[in-house]
């Protein structure tokens, strides 16, 4: 009974045009892998006005827009099976319904907490994240003068606001302090460290302190000057070896695309730095593939070299990401872009996880076991980062 009144709120303040949101929270472990939450809300399409479910994962939020009834039967689905949680907010009344360990549902409604209009419009998670108008978009060559985004940089905008979802994934769940130390090693001309700087101080409210670290003077010399002409004051970049930076603090570590063992250069301050985030989009894997002396059952798939090649990025990352586990973080390695806009698509991201940490000595011995069992099966004598861990 609870439910079906639930459920025909929804419908009603839906049909009322009083729908604000609605928010499903307290996964089971029947929901898939990784999602944490789905956010509902009214969206005005062409289609005419749908609901849009945004789930959250983990890394990553998906959007998928359905009509009423739809709706209604995806919420029927996953609530008291998927989410034992759900909160429906309408500018008259919120309603809260909670399913019991043991399935029972209950549902409650008190005075409304939200006043605000219902807001219908398609883009507002994209808008919320980096504005096109800002300037150092257009010094950097990505918006034309009046803000519009060029059409040969549309991978590029797509790539900084996946980017930018990304870290607002991760700080939900790891949270940083407001002055954040960041470092972003191997920063080249600078596109996503100004977004992610944009990004905390303007839509966060954060007040960080950014470092690019690169090696090529002339590149440094331009993004110092467009910080100075946005006035990103907490945002500098100096010209030095990533194995040279030695920072007081680091709260977050990001190295996108650094080449071949330069991500674990960057990874390994990470770890000694004690960064609570770190993210790696690791480029070309040389130093693993001339290593490789394969003896396990895959030797005579990866006689051919291009097979040989993937295998060598698999083990390196995979290898990136145990070593990691190893110190106490929680790792996850997906494919942060569609391969249509890059092949350097990849992304290592590891956040400092107190339950792995309380294990201590046991979680870093299961995870090196895995770590020598891989090497001997690979005749790999040594993963670079596991030398500098
Ligand atoms: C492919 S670019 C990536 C730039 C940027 N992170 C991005 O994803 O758009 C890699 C940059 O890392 C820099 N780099 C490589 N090894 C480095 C090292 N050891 N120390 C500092 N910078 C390094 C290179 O000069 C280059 O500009």
């Amino acid at each position: 009974m609870p439910l079906s009144q639930f459920l025909a709120s929804f419908r009603h303040a839906f049909e009322a045009g009083r729908l604000l949101k609605c928010t499903l929270g307290k996964p089971t472990s029947v929901a898939p892998d990784d999602l944490k939450n789905v956010y509902l809300r009214p969206v005005a399409l062409k289609k005419g006005l749908l609901i849009a479910f945004n789930y959250r994962y983990k890394n990553r939020d998906e959007v998928k827009n359905y009509d009423l009834n739809e709706s209604l039967e995806h919420l029927e689905t996953m609530l008291g099976k998927e989410f034992l949680n759900a909160d429906l907010f309408t500018p008259d009344r919120d309603f809260s319904l909670s399913f019991s360990k043991n399935g029972e549902p209950v549902l409650s409604s008190k005075k409304a907490s939200h006043h605000i209009a219902v807001d219908t419009s398609h883009d507002r998670i994209k808008q919320r994240l980096l504005d096109p108008a800002a300037p150092w978009l257009h010094a950097l060559g990505i918006t034309s003068a009046n803000g519009t985004v060029r059409s040969d940089a549309q991978d590029k905008w797509r790539q900084i606001n996946k980017y930018l979802e990304i870290i607002e994934s991760l700080l939900r769940e790891c949270p940083l302090p407001p002055d954040a130390r960041i470092a972003d090693m191997g920063s080249g001309k600078g596109y996503l460290t100004f977004a992610l700087y944009d990004f905390l101080k303007n839509r966060m409210g954060f007040t960080p302190q950014i470092t690019g670290i690169e090696l090529r003077p002339k590149l440094v010399e331009l993004c110092n000057k467009t910080a100075q002409s946005a006035d990103f004051q907490g945002l500098q970049f100096i010209s030095q070896d990533i194995s040279e930076f030695q920072p007081e603090r680091l709260d977050m570590l990001i190295a996108l695309h650094a080449c071949d063992t330069a991500t674990d250069l960057a990874l390994a301050a990470g770890v000694r730095n004690k960064a609570r985030i770190i993210i790696a989009a690791p480029c070309c894997h040389k130093q693993i593939r001339k290593e490789l002396h394969t003896r396990n059952e895959l030797a005579p798939v990866l006689r051919h070299g291009i097979l040989e090649e993937r295998q060598a990025e698999i083990i390196t990352d995979g290898i990136r990401a145990l070593l990691l586990e190893a110190e106490g973080y929680k790792t996850s390695v997906f494919e942060f872009i569609s391969t249509e806009h890059t092949a350097k698509n990849v992304m290592i991201t590891a956040t400092a996880d107190e339950k792995q940490q309380k294990r201590g000595d046991d979680r870093r011995r299961e995870a090196l076991e895995k770590v020598a069992h891989l090497k001997a099966g690979f005749g790999i004598k040594e993963h670079y980062l596991e030398g500098l861990l």
